[in-house]
């Protein structure tokens, strides 16, 4: 009777997911166009999400943002924390989170898994979506400004897409962060030549097939000089560019344009300064995977990509992680109960009279 009564559910540390495989853009991009489609057509819950910020100069938070898969009777939310001084403070990352995954049909939870490596993958295959569509297929040289986080995941979701980027020149604050990316991600593509630029941002980029900045400055580092005709460019933080690399491209293509336009990276301080309109976008991602619009349509176009995160993905992606985990048997078996409550035996023994 009480094992009938018993709830479980699947629990997946970053180490569990990573030995199932679950480290695959490939897959995260597939899940992620699943999503954007699913979307379009209707069949996923997006809530607003729920925000609380504990140091307004600081903005440390900590972000609730569920969403809900109709057709696939998921539920999902992505509990994230963004601590921006804890790099510098305490030498330990910025943000990390949790995912918690029901499903529908009793409600009941079915995994509790740690979602930093989901949300960061999340980001890179938005971006290697994007790069899909807006990059020359023949790109060879990839530049970045910014050595953090996103930009190691960026690369590999590039390199993914792109799978002929052979030089990866990288710009950062300092020379140690530089170095740190080529050690960590040397090992991963051996055949890729790293370059350290020195803190040169031009160096970084110019001439580059594809730029990434995925920076914690908010300073328009990336000048519209240093972007070729034909390069594709990828924006991940705040304000990272000056005005003329938008201005200069052909295509500007945003995850959701309504949301963009209202926070703060640079080209939503564009349009509240009067300098780029709507009209000045070309689509939204769904656009260009639905083929409702064209990506890229000559060699020399350049084109800009911004998203500021949908988290309708990161619960589409978490839950492919999920089905490939399971499929692996990673993880462990969580009880989060045995019984009901009163069909405890011990519960004379327990109960706070
Ligand atoms: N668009 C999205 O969906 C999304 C999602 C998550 C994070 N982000 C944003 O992406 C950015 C990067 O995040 P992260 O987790 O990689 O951060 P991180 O702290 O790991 O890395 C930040 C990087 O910025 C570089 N940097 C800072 N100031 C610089 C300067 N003046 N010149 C050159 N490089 C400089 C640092 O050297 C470092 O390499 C943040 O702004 C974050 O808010 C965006």
């Amino acid at each position: 009777m009480s094992a009938h009564h018993a709830i479980r559910c699947r629990y997946l540390s970053q180490e569990d997911l990573l030995r199932a495989g679950c480290l695959d853009l490939r897959m995260a991009m597939e899940a992620a166009e699943h999503a954007m489609t699913a979307f379009a057509a209707g069949d996923v819950l997006f809530p607003e999400k729920i925000v609380q910020i504990f140091n307004q100069d600081t903005q440390e938070r900590i972000n609730c943002l569920p969403a809900t898969f109709l057709p696939e009777k998921v539920c999902g939310v992505k509990w994230v924390s963004v601590f921006p001084p804890n790099p510098v403070k305490y030498g330990l990352q910025n943000l990390s989170a949790v995912i918690i995954l029901s499903e529908i049909e009793t409600g009941f939870p079915i995994a509790f898994m740690e979602g930093t490596l989901c949300s960061n993958m999340r980001v890179g295959a938005m971006g290697g979506i994007a790069a899909k569509h807006l990059s020359r297929e023949d790109s060879e040289v990839i530049g970045f400004i910014g050595s953090g986080e996103q930009a190691k995941m960026h690369l590999i979701a590039m390199k993914t897409v792109r799978p002929g980027l052979k030089e990866c020149r990288i710009g950062a604050k300092t020379d140690e962060e530089e170095a740190q990316f080529i050690r960590e991600m040397a090992p991963l593509m051996p055949e890729m030549e790293f370059v350290a630029a020195g803190t040169d941002l031009q160096k970084a980029t110019d001439g580059a097939d594809i730029i990434v900045t995925a920076t914690s400055a908010q300073a328009p580092l990336l000048k519209a000089a240093w972007m070729k005709p034909g390069a594709f460019y990828s924006h991940v933080g705040g304000w990272e560019d000056e005005y003329a690399v938008a201005k200069q491209c052909d295509k500007i293509v945003t995850d959701d344009w309504e949301t963009v336009k209202h926070r703060t990276q640079t080209l939503s301080r564009m349009y509240k300064d009067g300098e780029l309109a709507d009209s000045d976008i070309h689509g939204n991602l769904i656009d260009l995977v639905s083929g409702a619009k064209p990506g890229r349509e000559s060699p020399d176009e350049r084109t800009y990509f911004n998203a500021v995160g949908l988290a309708y993905t990161d619960v589409g992606i978490a839950h492919a992680m999920y089905q490939r985990a399971l499929e692996a048997d990673a993880g462990s078996e969580l009880t989060i109960q045995d019984s009901m409550i009163f069909e405890h035996e011990d519960l004379k023994d327990w109960v706070r009279l």
